[in-house]
């Protein structure tokens, strides 16, 4: 039998699902030699090599905005991915299963047909990132009912209504916990005169970021070089300037539900009040999220379980039902 691969090629993370579970998650990033654009590195490896490289070598993403951007950087990152999950008898190509967003273009859809043919696949199929994330999160999606879900990545967040087995309405925007950093780049700048890294930001959102503001104003230390000076120079940053200065952020995303909800057909919208919104993607981890919206959109709005790995899993569902789910994926061989 052939081998089945389920895989969300993200803009930040790829997660692998292979042999009845997720087999990893790595960082998308390719680290290249600069003189001969050998690899170097990929994944943890080359994510580790991050801010730390020598001019000898280049580090790349191959997805940017949830699609493709760089083809033959995607084809040997998952090439080697894929490398890691055969053993050496294994005679026959796998079967891939790729996420692509409910937003993407029949082109971006094409190439992830194509990157994961070249990759090795026997047969490729891709499904809507919005619909597998419904399915990992356990959602009821086959019914007749609405069910909502919020996919937030690091560059997209895509909100959808499904029923039926498929997609009814969907939003699409390029924002998402990137730009929630950006944001936190940017008040550090203007505010504090200090400039930080991406690893820096990210720590401040984990750590002390709030999409709703309580009486919890925690503080955080955090180290970055003085913007007139050069120098390397402390700053305590808070809870409450790091809500005020990602608030514009919340509002976008706030924004992504409601269009979708607009778009939904009337005889479904009492479902989604009673069904609630379910968050999935690594981005909704942000915390309080759920209540943030909740608030904005007055529907009460859930967490999945492992919400990074809701589309990997969902993906692997489809690919194990191809029958069930025909009408919601696209292939080719
Ligand atoms: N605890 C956390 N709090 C806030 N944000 C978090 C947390 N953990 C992860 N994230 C964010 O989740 C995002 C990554 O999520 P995910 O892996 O789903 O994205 P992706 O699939 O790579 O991106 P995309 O779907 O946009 O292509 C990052 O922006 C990261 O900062
Ligand atoms: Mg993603």
């Amino acid at each position: 039998m052939r081998r089945k691969i389920a895989v969300d090629l993200g803009t930040n993370n790829t997660s692998i699902w292979s042999n009845g579970s997720v087999a990893f998650t790595e960082p998308t990033i390719v680290v290249l030699s600069a003189s001969d654009e050998r690899i170097v590195a990929i994944g943890n490896e080359a994510h580790e090599m991050l801010g730390k490289t020598p001019e000898t070598v280049i580090s790349i993403r191959p997805i940017s905005g949830g699609v493709i951007s760089d083809f033959s950087i995607a084809k040997a990152f998952l090439k080697i991915q894929f490398s890691k999950l055969s053993q050496s008898f294994e005679l026959l190509r796998p079967d891939v299963m790729i996420a692509v967003p409910s937003g993407s273009t029949s082109v971006e859809r094409r190439a992830a047909l194509e990157v994961a043919l070249e990759a090795g696949a026997a047969h490729a199929y891709i499904v809507e990132a919005t619909l597998a994330a419904a399915i990992g999160a356990g959602v009821a999606v086959s019914s007749p009912a609405g069910n909502v879900i919020l996919h937030m990545g690091a560059d997209v967040t895509e909100a959808a209504v499904i029923s039926l087995g498929g997609v009814v309405a969907y939003e699409s925007k390029r924002v998402g916990g990137n730009t929630i950093n950006q944001a936190i780049k940017q008040h550090l700048k203007n505010k504090h005169g200090l400039i930080i890294g991406d690893a820096t930001a990210e720590e401040i959102k984990q750590k002390i970021a709030t999409a709703v503001v309580t009486t919890d104003d925690r503080e955080l230390e955090i180290s970055g070089r003085d913007l007139t000076f050069g120098m390397p120079r402390n700053v305590v940053v808070k809870t409450k300037e790091i809500h005020t200065a990602i608030s514009p952020i919340l509002e976008l995303l706030s924004a992504v539900v409601e269009s979708a909800l607009e778009k939904t057909p009337p005889e479904l919208s009492s479902d989604v009040i009673d069904k609630g919104i379910v968050l999935t993607g690594g981005g909704a981890r942000l915390s309080k999220f759920d209540k943030f919206l909740t608030l904005t959109t007055g529907i009460p709005s859930h967490l999945a379980e492992d919400p990074e790995l809701c589309a990997v899993r969902g993906a692997a569902v489809v690919l194990e039902n191809l029958n069930l789910w025909k009408r919601s994926i696209i292939t080719k061989s």
